[in-house]
């Protein structure tokens, strides 16, 4: 038996970024390959049955794979230096919940499975919930296969070297319908808990939000004879149209806008530009303020690029609609963890996509700063447990 504390410190050298700080853990790379390794270790050694599926979601059986089964977990994979908790406290929370309840003598009325879902953060392939958008049918296929990291290689690719095979990716009913509920314990992401509260919460809502590749096509030329006067650089719009996001979602209450990827081709220091890719992530509650902010900043955006010279296009990668979570299944959780407050939250899940399928619902443990998606992101010791300790009377609860 292993506490969730012991279990998050056994990977906590694992992935740990020494240029950015935190951890890069970017699905089917070395750390996060180890951590799958771990995990598949780990469920074994509780005497779970563990299966890939075809899409390169682990399942850990507690009882024989069945329909309408308990499930709970997260993903091991992260933002590029990010933090220690971002996915897997849910799933370390998992394996210390088996361990509670079997500790507890929990014979399970029905199976429970562990999840570890590939890609949550769409750090390599840029669509977040690539895993869970697959199994659900949430993405078409072909659009995921021809998907590419930084380096240009395919997800087919990469999830054919790591074992997939291409031809059967994608919507799995089968799997699907083992899913009897899905409950994904979570780092807390916001301010949501307070210091002196409680160290638990149950998730209402997740806002919806989307990735957008902005272009912006200049004259490449060189830095040193070119003339101020004479140039077509799409650098100088990318910086105006990156204020001008901010700016924008400024105007609209409870809109969230972010630039926090940019690339500059050909990239060098003596080189102006002749292109520069920037990807906007923006969110709102109302899907339809959402579409209409991205079109105000689209039409700032071309204002903007004609003024230097350059042009500019704005395609949608993903987009993921406001969620809900399951209301029967939230009160029930809610009533099995006692003074727990119901929390929205503006982060994307693999709980969110399931929630257009399956009774989904969300618990959530304190993050005192607030601060994720960064090295800062902090859980303390005795919250963590109280987590654990939270999600296996959930599971129990539940089962
Ligand atoms: C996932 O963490 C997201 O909300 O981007
Ligand atoms: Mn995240
Ligand atoms: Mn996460
Ligand atoms: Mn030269």
């Amino acid at each position: 038996m292993e506490s969730v504390n012991q279990l998050l410190a056994s990977i906590q050298d694992v992935g740990r970024d020494a240029v950015r700080g935190g951890y890069s853990r970017a699905v089917y790379t070395t750390p996060e390959h180890d951590l799958r390794q771990w995990f598949i270790e780990q469920a074994a050694q509780r005497g779970l049955e563990v299966e890939t599926d075809r899409n390169g979601i682990i399942w850990a059986w507690w009882g024989k794979p069945q329909k309408g089964a308990l499930v709970t977990g997260s993903h091991l994979d992260s933002v590029p230096g990010g933090g220690a908790f971002d996915g897997p406290l849910g799933v370390a929370s998992a394996l210390a919940a088996v361990d509670i309840l079997k500790a507890r003598g929990v014979q399970p009325a029905r199976s429970l499975a562990v999840t570890v879902f590939p890609e949550e953060e769409g750090s390599r392939f840029g669509v977040a919930c690539l895993g869970s958008r697959l199994l659900t049918g949430a993405i078409d296929v072909h659009k995921a296969l021809n998907l590419r990291d930084i380096n240009g290689d395919s997800f087919a690719d990469v999830a054919s070297a790591n074992g997939l095979d291409p031809r059967y990716i994608g919507p799995d009913p089968e799997a699907m319908a083992r899913i009897g509920e899905f409950v994904e314990l979570h780092v807390e992401q916001g301010k949501g808990l307070g210091q002196d509260g409680p160290a638990v919460a149950v998730g209402s809502s997740i806002l919806g939000h989307g990735r957008w590749k902005i272009s912006i096509s200049g004259q490449g030329n060189h830095a040193g004879t070119t003339l101020m006067t004479d140039r077509a650089d799409p650098m100088v719009a990318a910086a105006q149209i990156i204020v001008a996001v901010r700016d924008t979602a400024a105007t609209q209450p409870d809109a969230r806008a972010t630039v926090g990827r940019l690339t500059p081709v050909p990239g060098g220091t003596n080189v102006i530009a002749s292109r520069v890719d920037l990807w906007l992530d923006a969110r709102h509650p109302d899907d339809a303020v959402t579409a209409h902010l991205i079109e105000r900043i689209y039409g700032t955006a071309q204002d903007i690029a004609a003024a230097e010279g350059c042009s500019v296009t704005l395609t949608e990668e993903s987009y993921s609609d406001t969620v809900h979570f399951d209301t029967d299944l939230s009160r029930r959780i809610t009533g099995l963890l006692p003074g727990a407050p119901v929390l929205a939250t503006g982060a994307g899940h693999d709980a969110g996509v399931l929630a257009g399928y399956v009774p989904s619902a969300m618990v959530f443990v304190r993050n005192p700063s607030g601060i994720s998606h960064s090295p800062e992101e902090y859980v303390a010791d005795e919250d963590a447990s109280a987590g654990a300790i939270a999600l296996a009377d959930v599971v129990e609860g539940l089962l």
